[in-house]
């Protein structure tokens, strides 16, 4: 049942290429265009809506972080994110112009389908964006965005969130072309990108010898740190979630600008920091930031795209991801995260698939 992996988690890392490609296929006609079948929303009522709220517990809540990015790059729409369990908590400002997505894996996530309904109460229209057909999240919405990532079993999410970031890149598109926020030209050059990602995926999978040769040396430690900036932040999160939970080291994701506001502190000799450096404008600030943390003799595995060697004089190795479009680069940079985070767990003699206190679907609130 595992395909001659040793772990679920492992066989659906590797499941990646194909769960982007079925996600991806069946939205994109001959013509460039998205055609978002389950989704009726149309352009008049695309005009009424001027606030878009993304609600998602975990890694969906990741997914949901780039989705914020790509709709306001793309559809100029405010957009504000939350986890589910707060966002109730504020008496949110949602209203009948408001467009909700709840993005949930399972679909029966306790707080997601909580503050569905109570976004639903207010009048919001409801999209969906969920692996499990018939489920009761995407059975209360009024559009359903399904990834075609298939059964995910492992515990700690892996094809359901790249799958997730191809929906949210998607549904930003679609949304960018139809008020006219975005012109043909560069939604061609970023849909043409997104269709190359199954590709790149697959050959990013190809070699994990430096992954596994890092985690062999690097699974002892007691707190890592992941750094970023703008996109590269939300996926240092992923990346965080995936080591603690499947590890149990501690570990924590921060903005990189926020390094000196505190946590800059406990950075001693050989703790381990992950630096995403995959974005262009932002580049020499994290080179800066890489050289803060180095001098207080931090162990620096960075994250960058292919060609931009520089980085190798301040870090300590690279990890580098095949070139892309900066505002895509989220779904290519977590899959070394990923496969690192799965050989610190099994160097560690983790039970990988089931990691203690957690459960794949969480019901409770
Ligand atoms: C982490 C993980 C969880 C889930 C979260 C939401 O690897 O899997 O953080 O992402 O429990 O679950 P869904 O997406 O089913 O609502």
């Amino acid at each position: 049942e595992k395909g001659g992996y040793q772990h679920f988690m492992i066989k659906e890392i590797h499941e990646q290429p194909k769960a982007l490609k079925e996600t991806l296929s069946p939205r994109i006609n001959k013509d460039n265009d998205i055609v978002l079948d389950d989704i009726k929303l149309t352009e008049e009522d695309l005009e009424k809506i001027n606030k878009v709220v993304i609600v998602a517990c975990g890694t969906a809540y990741h997914a949901g972080l780039v989705g914020r990015f790509a709709i306001e790059k793309f559809a100029k729409i405010p957009v504000e994110t939350d986890v589910a369990s707060e966002f109730r908590y504020r008496d949110p400002f949602v209203d009948d112009k408001t467009l909700f997505i709840a993005v949930s894996q399972s679909g029966e996530t306790a707080d997601t389908l909580a503050a569905l309904r109570e976004a639903k109460e207010k009048g919001a229209r409801v999209l969906a964006v969920t692996n499990v057909v018939g489920s009761r999240i995407s059975r209360e919405a009024d559009d359903v965005f399904y990834t075609w990532a298939g059964p995910e079993i492992a515990v700690a999410s892996t094809k359901a969130y790249t799958t997730q970031l191809v929906a949210m890149y998607l549904i930003a598109l679609s949304m960018g072309l139809k008020k006219g926020t975005m012109t043909r030209e560069k939604y061609d050059q970023i849909l043409n990108e997104l269709k190359t990602f199954p590709e790149k995926v697959e050959k990013l999978l190809q070699n994990q010898q430096l992954l596994q040769e890092l985690a062999d040396k690097q699974f002892n430690n007691q707190n890592v740190f992941y750094i970023g900036r703008g996109i590269d932040d939300h996926v240092g999160r992923e990346g965080s979630l995936k080591l603690k939970e499947i590890s149990y080291i501690h570990s924590e994701a921060i903005a990189a600008g926020e390094l000196k506001h505190g946590t800059i502190a406990l950075i001693e000799d050989g703790t381990l920091v992950v630096a995403l450096a995959t974005q262009d404008h932002l580049y020499d600030k994290m080179l800066s930031n890489i050289k803060e943390v180095k001098a207080r003799g931090a162990y620096v595995i960075a994250v960058a795209k292919e060609g931009n060697t520089e980085i190798e004089k301040s870090a300590d190795i690279a990890i580098y991801i095949p070139n892309t479009l900066d505002e895509l680069t989220p779904v290519l940079s977590v899959i070394p995260l990923q496969i690192l985070a799965y050989y610190i767990a099994v160097a560690r003699g983790c039970d990988v698939d089931k990691p203690k206190n957690l459960a794949k679907s969480v019901t409770v609130e």
